[in-house]
């Protein structure tokens, strides 16, 4: 079987890690590599990783997400933030910047925004919130993908009361900055303790059609 097919087999949705097992320093630079070279919409990257090591912040945090049991039991737990709305504004200095990068002149900078501002305003089906937050689900696929393939467990978490968890994170971590981020959604990494079970998954005759 192909490589990457066998990792995202192992890729499962991990209930309950064992606490003792944590992944070295080295291996999680490689998941955050996976992230940090994702793909994003105008290649804003409006995202940032809160990497919550720390076992009583996870603690803190977990009546929050559900009491589930993986945000206590995981190595890394990740909450995925998203860039709030008002640096989505044209002639914001966070566009200024992310464009320079890629542009040449001050006129392909103008044409650039121009283009981003009238894609947001017109052509985006969804609101911008949620658009930041979409940027940022895609590089959490990249990275349990990327644990995966070096036998990392992860589970992805949207099941937590955002209200809660942002309170818990505004009086657990200081350097959570609330004014500037959204919580997208949380992914909890580490070692699996059970065994998992079979993929459910629809054939591919029902989710893929070929147009020649
Ligand atoms: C956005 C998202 C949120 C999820 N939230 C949770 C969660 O809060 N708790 C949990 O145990 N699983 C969660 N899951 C895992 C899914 O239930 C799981 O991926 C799906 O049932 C398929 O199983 P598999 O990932 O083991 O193949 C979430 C998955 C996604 C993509």
């Amino acid at each position: 079987m192909n490589e990457f097919i066998k990792a995202l087999q192992f890729r499962h949705a991990c209930k309950l890690f064992d606490e003792k097992r944590k992944i070295p320093k080295k291996e999680f630079g490689v998941i955050l590599e996976a992230a940090r070279l994702s793909p994003s919409s105008f290649g804003l990257e409006p995202w940032r990783f809160l990497v919550i090591e720390n076992d009583k912040v996870k603690k803190a945090l977990s009546a929050a997400c559900w009491n589930q049991p993986q945000v206590t039991t995981c190595s890394h737990f990740v909450i995925l933030l998203s860039r709030k709305p008002q640096f989505f504004k044209k002639g914001s200095e966070y566009l200024d910047e992310a464009f320079n990068r890629s542009t040449k002149d001050e006129k392909s900078l103008e044409t650039v925004e121009k283009a981003f501002d009238n894609f947001i305003k017109k052509d985006l089906g969804t609101n911008i919130k949620n658009w930041a937050k979409m940027q940022v689900y895609l590089a959490s696929a990249n990275m349990m993908s990327a644990a995966a393939f070096i036998g990392i467990d992860s589970c992805p978490m949207e099941g937590f009361n955002a209200k809660a968890l942002r309170k818990a994170l505004v009086q657990n971590v200081p350097s959570f900055e609330k004014k500037s981020y959204d919580i997208a959604y949380a992914v909890a990494f580490g070692y699996r303790t059970n065994g998992q079970s079979g993929k459910i998954r629809w054939p591919l005759e029902k989710i893929a059609t070929f147009v020649k």
